[in-house]
């Protein structure tokens, strides 16, 4: 990694055992404050950032997170890439539990978000382009130096952003697999545009930890989404260690 890696943490990654801590930041940004303050530190030698996008201990809801705030301020300490973790659900047949992957592109059914940074307040009206969400040269880092350590991330796929707090019904998955889309999650978005917006590089690191709703035996249960947590984060942990140096 030549710049300085940012990494957002979500469900099941609210620390990351291995940073050696060297500043709690509490920043203030013109959006409010973000979720946590953004520690700053070492990981495997090389200086990282670090958030919990639920704040620590795990307490923001999906719809509630100040999105804005945490990517500015992830900027302002000069981050350059920034990997976002989500836990998801899988739809497609191949998205079992315990799955890594780094999709390739978004649909957007979250609702009622502040999603831009180009309000004409803070700074003037301005378009994006978001036809590829993700920094594909990130990705594709991020991807091999998972092979390194001998995990496997599959490389593309669609990530179904919904609002949450509450898991899909059936019928919205089945409607979301007829989109397109191969996981479900809360957090995809507005994430992907305003890390675009700041000219951040970015590319998310999902783990399966449920199937989802109606693709499964039976109904999504808490415990089975923790187990698969708790061990899928080691995986992801092991996969940024491993990114940082390479
Ligand atoms: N749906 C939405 N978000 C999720 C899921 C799911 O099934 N699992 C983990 N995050």
């Amino acid at each position: 990694m030549s710049g300085t890696l940012a990494i957002i943490g979500g469900t099941g990654l609210t620390e990351l055992p291995g940073l050696t801590i060297s500043a709690a930041h509490d920043i203030q940004t013109p959006f409010g404050a973000p979720s946590a303050p953004v520690l700053e530190g070492e990981l495997n030698g090389l200086r990282v950032l670090f958030i919990a996008r639920h704040g620590h201990p795990h307490k923001i809801p999906p719809h509630q997170v100040n999105y804005r705030a945490n990517l500015w301020a992830l900027q302002k300490l000069y981050a350059t890439d920034v990997i976002a973790v989500n836990a998801v659900g899988g739809i497609s047949k191949n998205m079992k539990p315990g799955t890594l992957i780094s999709p390739a592109q978004i649909i957007d059914y979250s609702f009622g978000r502040e999603s831009t940074i180009f309000d004409g307040e803070f700074a003037p009206l301005s378009h994006i382009d978001f036809s590829f969400p993700y920094t594909e040269t990130l990705r594709a880092e991020l991807v091999r130096s998972a092979a390194k350590v001998d995990q496997k991330v599959i490389n593309g796929g669609v990530y179904g952003v919904s609002q949450g707090p509450r898991l899909e019904t059936a019928a919205e998955i089945f409607r979301m697999e007829r989109d397109g889309c191969d996981i479900v999650g809360m957090t995809g978005m507005p994430e992907a545009c305003l890390a675009r917006e700041l000219k951040l590089n970015f590319a998310s690191l999902g783990l399966v930890v449920n199937s989802a709703a109606g693709k499964g035996a039976s109904a999504i249960t808490l415990k089975d989404i923790d187990d698969h947590l708790s061990a899928g984060m080691q995986r992801v942990r092991l996969i940024l260690s491993q990114l940082v140096v390479d």
